[in-house]
Parts: structure tokens; C-alpha cells; sequence
């Protein structure tokens, strides 16, 4: 028995990385996954083999059920489509995890508009094309344990300062999970997200810099594998009761993220008073300002 059997899988950036590792563990355990890739450089710039091509073609002869879509996700028509392919080819779609990325990083005060708008493209417009497309699926066939597992990254959380444009595309994946977690529980859907940690192409040049964490291919830990075990549950219809969250995954660790809430506050019966305001805000919420953060202090 598999903990994915029966199940429909579309899994995006599936052809490289973290991506093709969850597409062959989805198929070993049992789903049917449609395998999406359209072979981009690092930087989403150059076409750069048929990766999705590959993948399927290494599952299928491992006895699996793939099958290959090199749509670009950032076209609202082809992820339409790619929604159709995994009905008419499976039968079914029970899941969708947005894992295509690509990076175009610069410090703020250098970067182009066209590195924000493409990197935004990829993320947050890419999960949003498939979410629609699937949720709309998903509301005209009720009855089912539908799952949105997207990928975000601790450079949003904690503000990497080299990737403004990637930081602020991943967190406005965080509030696109979040709104889909409330709008669509109704209709059997969660919708979560993972913050992975992986030595991939994507990582490779923080090998022996990084002071947090060692990438390296030799790091056994740093293995997409150890990526995989909370997406293939958050997958699986076992998890059902986890909704509009946050896990960080690999480095041999899994971690649930706290959910944003208000940790001081102050108060007033009227209008504020400028200084009364300063004071307050000085003294009550300095106290507060002690969780760790690998980039800056505060
Ligand atoms: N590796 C890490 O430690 C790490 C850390 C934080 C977040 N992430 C995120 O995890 C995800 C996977 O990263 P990875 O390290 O495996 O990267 P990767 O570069 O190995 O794989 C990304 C894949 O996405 C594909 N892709 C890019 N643009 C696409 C598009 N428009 N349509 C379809 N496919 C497209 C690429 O061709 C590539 O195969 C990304 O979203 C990344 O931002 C990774």
C-alpha cells in the first residue's frame, strides 16, 4: 500500500531539484503524477533541455504512472490546460504542488524591473494560475481530499538581502495560500506550504559560505529525500486537519512555523497622543524583538 495510492498528483519545476524528487516518490507511492517542467536556466532566461521529459520517462520505467507537460507557468491558458491533462489522462486531480522557481538576484537599490517581474511571475503568478485552475476543478467535483502544497522559501521569512524581488514573491504565496485555505476547506481543499532546505543547483553557490548551514552535495542531510516525507503527507489525505500553514522541511528537520499574531500590544481609550504613542511602542514592543534571525538583528 502506497500513501499516495489512487491519487492525481500535478507537481510544477518537477523535472530538476526538489521538484523531480517529490514526482518519483509520489509515483512510488502510488499517485499518478503529471510531471511539469519547461527546462529553464536558474534564472528562467535560457531553455536548457527537456527535464520533464526525463523524469517521466525514469518513473514509467520504474512501473509508475507519469506523464510529461512542459507548460510555461506564468500563461494562464496552459496551466488551464495542464488541469485538463491530468483529468483526461488520469481520470481524476487531487493534487497540486507548486514547486517551479527560478532566481534573478540583486540588491535592491540596483535592481531592474524586469528581475522583479520575473521572478514574481514565476512565483507568485505560476501558483496562482494553477490554483485557479485546479480550485475551479475542484469546485465542480465536490466529494474529494484536495490538496495545494506550494513552495516558499525562508528568504521571505527572514528577508535574504540579495533577493527582494524573490522574498516578496514568496511571502505573496504565503497570502495566496492563506486566502485558499479559508475559501476552499468548504470544498474538501487545504491549501499549506513548505519552506525547504535542500542542496540543489538552486543552493549549490552557498557551498562552504553559508554560517547557518552546510551545503554540500557530501551532506547527506542536505538531500532533496529529506524534503519530501512532510509534502507527501501533506498530500495525503491523512492531514486533512492541517490548513494555512507553514512547514520547513530538510536539513534532517521538520518544523511547523507559528502562525502571525499579535505579540504585544498598546492601547488607548481615544486618539493617540504622538509622544504617548513613541513611548509606549519604545519601552512594550522592544522587549518583544528577541527571535533569532540568520539576517539581520531584530
Ligand atoms: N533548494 C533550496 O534549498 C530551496 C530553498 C528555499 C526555497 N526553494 C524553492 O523550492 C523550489 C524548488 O527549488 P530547487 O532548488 O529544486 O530548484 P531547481 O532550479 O533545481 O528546480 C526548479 C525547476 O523549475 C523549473 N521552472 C522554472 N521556471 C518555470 C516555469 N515558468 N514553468 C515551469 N517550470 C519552471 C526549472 O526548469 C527547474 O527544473 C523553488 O520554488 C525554490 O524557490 C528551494
Amino acid at each position: 500500500m502506497g500513501k499516495l495510492d489512487g491519487r492525481v498528483a500535478i507537481i510544477t519545476g518537477a523535472g530538476r531539484g526538489i521538484g523531480a524528487e517529490v514526482a518519483r516518490t509520489f509515483a512510488a507511492e502510488g499517485a499518478a503524477v503529471v510531471v511539469n517542467d519547461l527546462g529553464a536556466s536558474m534564472d528562467g532566461n535560457t531553455d536548457e533541455g527537456t527535464p520533464a521529459e526525463e523524469v517521466t520517462e525514469e518513473i514509467l520505467k520504474a512501473g509508475g504512472k507519469a506523464a510529461a507537460n512542459n507548460c510555461d507557468i506564468t500563461d494562464f491558458e496552459a496551466t488551464r490546460e495542464m488541469v485538463g491533462q491530468a483529468v483526461e489522462t488520469f481520470g481524476r486531480l487531487d493534487i497540486v504542488v507548486n514547486v517551479a522557481g527560478i532566481i534573478r538576484d540583486g540588491m535592491i537599490f540596483k535592481m531592474e524591473e524586469s528581475q522583479f517581474d520575473a521572478v514574481v511571475a514565476v512565483h507568485l503568478k505560476g501558483c496562482f494560475n494553477t490554483s485557479r485552475h485546479a480550485s475551479t476543478y475542484w469546485r465542480e467535483n465536490r466529494g474529494g481530499e484536495y490538496r495545494l502544497i506550494h513552495f516558499i522559501s525562508g528568504s521571505g521569512i527572514y528577508g535574504g538581502p540579495a533577493q527582494p524581488n524573490y522574498a516578496a514573491a514568496k511571502m505573496g504565496i504565503v497570502g495566496l495560500s492563506n486566502s485558499c485555505a479559508s475559501a476552499l476547506h468548504g470544498y474538501g481543499v487545504t491549501s499549506n506550504c513548505i519552506a525547504p532546505i535542500a542542496y540543489t543547483r538552486m543552493t549549490a553557490s552557498l557551498e562552504g559560505k553559508s554560517t547557518v548551514m552546510d551545503y554540500s552535495p557530501d551532506n547527506e542531510k542536505m538531500s532533496t529525500k529529506n524534503v519530501v516525507p512532510p509534502v507527501v503527507w501533506l498530500a495525503s489525505e491523512e492531514s486533512s486537519w492541517m490548513n494555512g500553514r507553514i512547514i520547513q522541511a530538510g536539513n534532517g528537520r521538520i518544523g511547523l512555523f507559528n502562525s502571525p499574531a499579535i505579540e504585544r500590544e498598546v492601547t488607548t481609550p481615544g486618539i493617540w497622543d504622538m509622544d504617548d504613542a513613541f513611548a509606549e511602542m519604545n519601552t512594550t514592543f522592544k522587549e518583544a524583538i528577541v527571535y533569532p534571525n540568520p539576517f539581520r538583528k531584530g
